[in-house]
């Protein structure tokens, strides 16, 4: 059995850099960590030339030594294959192992992450070095998992060297077998691209707009997806042969043009995160406007790593301010919100939490990315608030296993993912919808899931949600309608937007009346659509008795067959009194088809009306600053109550449940202070 996510306990880790530090500070370390209540390091995922200075020559002391030590004051550890920095040698002697700018100009030694995945050359070294690491160390006692490379495609994820071009090819052919069913597919008769030879394609490349076939880059984002896939497998199948049974494997961060499922489900135990959640403070995309979720957003994060593994890790949970010499900051985490941030995670279902890192660098790129212990080592504020973090881990350990509870879901999938990346009619109205279906369930206390309709998905997993939104489903299957067909017919409630159903896999546009594949399901018919043009003004829509702004576009609908009702219309522009929301009864469910893109009021409005907001009504009332989640483990629930608030809020307990932290009954109206957390066994 895994030493953790086994669903026994919580366990606290950390990410430590021995190769950064003298060796007289390790045992110290180690020892203060233990203390701390960390019991798990993360280490050597940059390491390759401690084990592989020159090519071909291997030492095996340093960690060696490293691991004697770990073992002999008790302190696990997750050892890591080091495949995203290779060592100056190999990247001078062998450059085609470089990614590339789109003018394919190589990315040089000197940062990180500046390999592709393709370079046959860098598969043949990457399998040789992960090979004598787990060869080497994979029996070793204090071994407990291991992860494959680090973040993988974070800083960069698209590739564009030579090596990256002939997989391209191979991966077509094999795809359409002959070129005249490429260039059907790709429509190159468009604008004269159509190929005769295989060697006249490339991975997308330098043209005076940017735009390249767009359905050429859709199946380019796929072969990424389909590198990434094959260079952790690559890994994966080495380190199984050598781990100890038990061990795990498993893989950071959360980055695009990766099907994570996939990539889970053939390669990992486990997804493990990287929360900083901070830069909710930081970025330009996350901005601190007023009703804006800031550090909460991390939830949205969570709840994706949710979809991967419904109980995973955090491997580096944010644990001070964060920045680069060059690019991002992030202040300090304030008193309490380290503790704040940690139960985030673990309210979203991480049952392991390791915080990035033990000590802060004091050189490189880094030096500005603060861990737990400043450049001095000396105990600080953050430290002491890990070491109550920790007593409180301990205290609502019983959570390790428990599920997080939603009834509401919204769908995703690859496909329509990585449309929205080329499509930019699809990015408008998406990230609209996303943004605000999010916070509207959020702001109402409606936890909330994502659910990617894998190949592999059942109606079962869709069945626990009573309301699912699917907001612009614009690429359609068939297989994928029949699905949501069965979802509805037994009895659930599907809502889509706007731009939904009129693409097909290839990303061409159907010929069909809209909304295409799902024309049956929705008793929906679109003779006409436009996007919000600038001199519109506001556009509203009306639905029983409640208005609210249409957002960047407009189906104009036709309720189509005898089940279809119009709930709702537009109240503005040429099309005033068109219908705007059409409810099609189909089996025993219902399908919605909402024609425009959803703001937060938007979808507000349905999570009330289709009776679903505020799932935890009965027991809780929690003010807007708070989140509520729950986790359920044997029929027990576990109520998550985290305020992101600076000043204190209110919670009711309409139930009487155990305060988990002090073992403490309690119900009725409590005081959370600023970034305070409370757990209450139900
Ligand atoms: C993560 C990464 C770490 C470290 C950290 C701070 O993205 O995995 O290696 O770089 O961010 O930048």
């Amino acid at each position: 059995m895994s030493e953790i996510l086994n669903g026994n306990r919580l366990v606290m880790g950390t990410c430590y850099y021995p190769e950064h530090w003298p060796e007289r500070l390790w045992k110290e370390d180690l020892q203060r960590m233990l203390d701390t209540g960390i019991e798990v390091i993360r280490v050597a995922e940059f390491a390759w030339s401690k084990v592989e200075p020159t090519e071909g020559n291997f030492t095996f002391t340093f960690w060696d030594h490293f691991l004697d030590l770990a073992e002999e004051v008790g302190m696990k550890v997750i050892f890591c294959t080091p495949t995203a920095t290779p060592p100056a040698w190999l990247t001078e002697k062998y450059p085609e192992v470089l990614n590339a700018d789109i003018q394919g100009n190589l990315y040089r030694h000197g940062t990180r992450r500046h390999y592709n995945y393709n370079s046959p050359v860098y598969r043949e070294l990457c399998a040789r070095i992960t090979e004598k690491f787990a060869s080497h160390y994979g029996r070793r006692k204090c071994i407990i998992g291991w992860q494959i490379d680090n973040e993988l495609n974070c800083e960069k994820d698209v590739f564009y060297s030579e090596s990256d071009t002939k997989a391209f090819r191979v991966f077509l052919k094999k795809k359409y077998e002959t070129l005249d069913a490429l260039n059907e597919a790709w429509g190159t008769v468009f604008w004269n691209q159509t190929y005769t030879d295989w060697e006249e394609i490339f991975v997308p490349r330098y043209t005076y707009s940017g735009s390249v076939n767009p359905h050429e880059v859709l199946d380019y984002i796929r072969f990424i997806s389909d590198s990434v896939r094959s260079f952790a497998r690559l890994q994966s199948d080495i380190v199984r042969i050598y781990c100890k049974p038990g061990d795990f494997i498993t893989t950071n961060g959360l980055f695009d043009h990766i099907d994570n499922h996939k990539m889970t489900r053939e390669s990992l135990d486990f997804y493990t995160y990287d929360s900083y959640p901070d830069f909710a403070f930081c970025l330009d995309m996350y901005t601190d406007k007023p009703g804006e979720l800031r550090d909460r957003k991390w939830s949205r994060n969570l709840s994706e790593v949710r979809a991967i593994s419904p109980i995973f890790g955090i491997m580096e949970q944010q644990s001070g301010a964060c920045g680069w010499n060059t690019r991002l900051e992030a202040p300090t985490p304030r008193p309490g919100q380290i503790t704040l941030w940690t139960l985030q995670s673990i309210a979203h279902g991480a049952d392991y939490i390791s915080y990035f890192r033990w000590r802060t660098c004091t050189f490189g790129t880094e030096m500005y990315w603060h861990g737990i212990l400043d450049y001095s080592g000396r105990d600080n504020r953050r430290i002491r608030e890990i070491r109550q973090v920790h007593e409180k881990m301990e205290a609502i350990s019983e959570v390790a296993g428990g599920i997080y509870q939603a009834r509401v879901g919204v769908l995703k999938d690859y496909d329509n993912i990585w449309d929205v990346e080329i499509d930019h009619w699809h990015q408008r109205v998406d990230s609209v919808s996303q943004k605000a279906i999010y916070a509207a369930a959020q702001k109402t206390h409606t936890p909330l899931d994502y659910v990617y309709l894998t190949d592999s998905i059942k109606t079962e997993d869709l069945a626990k949600y009573q309301v699912l939104f699917y907001p612009h489903a614009t690429i359609m299957t068939e297989q994928r309608s029949r699905l949501l067909e069965e979802y509805v017919g037994n009895g659930g409630t599907l809502v889509i937007g706007c731009r939904s159903g009129y693409k097909d896999e290839t990303g061409k546009c159907v010929m069909e009346k809209l909304p295409g594949w799902m024309a049956a399901l929705t008793g929906t018919d679109i003779p006409e659509y436009s996007f919000i043009a600038p001199d519109a003004g506001r556009v509203t829509v009306e639905w029983d008795g409640s208005t609210f702004e249409a957002a960047v576009f407009t189906d104009l609908l036709e309720a189509a067959g005898e089940n279809a009702q119009v709930k709702g219309v537009y109240t503005s522009d040429y099309y005033a009194g068109t219908p705007a929301l059409v409810c099609n009864s189909f089996g025993r469910g219902q399908a919605w088809y909402y024609g425009s893109a959803f703001t937060e009021e938007a979808a507000k409005i349905f999570l009330e009306k289709l009776g679903v907001a505020e799932t935890y009504h009965d027991i809780v009332k929690a003010p807007l600053d708070c989140e509520v989640a729950v986790r359920r483990k044997e029929n027990t629930d576990y109520l998550f109550l985290l305020n992101y608030g600076k000043e204190s809020a209110f919670v009711t307990l309409h139930k009487e449940g155990t305060d988990l932290y002090t073992g403490e009954k309690v119900s009725g109206r409590i005081e959370l202070p600023g970034y305070g957390t409370l757990v209450v066994k139900l």
